[in-house]
């Protein structure tokens, strides 16, 4: 059975468009909130707050007190937490982490990377009644060294379209496609009955994902499929100049900031 909030997102394939963005705290979440379906504490995080080479450095602890910080600021959307690498290696240290985090952060459901390997687990966190949410094409707590596209050879292609298929079959209520090729992309949406969010895998899927933190300009990405809405970091620096122009001059704070 899954929950009901996951059964609303189930429910949009075919109607309309999945909006879902990450969050690693609580002012950027209710900020989002109003215009988003779902909230992702990825594991992102690792890189995007903590500089971390690789997302593998993430650990549970991390996640829980982001997502606790997360928690405060979602009102309307799906909460969902990533499960940190080597938090998922069998069934029982699945499970126990999966309630942990769920109990904990009070979010609605988790997302574990992989396919065919990992369809055990995923089946026993849903006997369990943990909504899982899937990702399979570029997984990073797997990959090593440059991130490339996915779905280029055949082999490739018919292994994407079966893990997604097996997802499904264990019962997961959404799959992220990372980085698949488009036509690819497209195929595994047509295939199956439950929604895609892409994210660098084309329009064709039912939704879209993508870490905040790009989409505002607060990073230096220059991955192809980032595309900038805001310059965070330009209206930081001219606040924060001001700001000290202010300070220099002694004209902050003036008797209308003072006591
Ligand atoms: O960790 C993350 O933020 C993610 C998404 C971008 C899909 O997995």
């Amino acid at each position: 059975m899954l929950a009901k909030t996951s059964k609303l997102i189930l429910k949009k394939k075919h109607k309309s468009k999945i909006v879902c963005l990450t969050a690693y705290s609580k002012n950027i979440a209710e900020e989002i909130d109003s215009y988003t379906d779902l909230i992702l504490v990825g594991d992102s995080l690792g890189s995007v707050l903590y500089n971390f080479d690789t997302t593998r450095k993430v650990n549970l602890t991390m996640m829980i007190e982001h997502s606790k910080s997360v928690r405060k600021g979602v009102k309307k959307s799906l909460m969902i937490v990533d499960m940190p690498f080597n938090t998922y290696k069998n069934k029982s240290q699945a499970l126990k982490n999966c309630k942990k985090v769920m109990k904990e952060t009070k979010c609605d459901g988790i997302k574990l990377e992989g396919g065919k390997k990992i369809i055990d687990i995923v089946k026993h966190l849903v006997k369990f009644k943990i909504p899982v949410m899937g990702h399979i094409g570029i997984m990073p707590q797997s990959v090593r060294g440059k991130f490339k596209y996915k779905g280029k050879t055949n082999t490739e292609k018919n292994k994407l379209l079966k893990d997604s298929k097996s997802l499904e079959e264990a019962g997961v209520f959404a799959i992220v496609l990372e980085c698949i090729e488009r036509k690819l992309s497209k195929e595994i949406t047509d295939s199956i009955n439950i929604p895609t969010i892409g994210i660098g895998s084309s329009n064709f899927c039912d939704g879209q994902i993508m870490v905040t933190d790009d989409l505002l300009g607060l990073t230096d990405t220059k991955i192809k499929f980032v595309k900038k809405y805001a310059d965070l970091k330009g209206s930081v620096k001219n606040a924060v100049k001001k700001f000290k122009l202010d300070v220099k001059k002694g004209s902050y704070p003036s008797i209308k900031y003072s006591y």
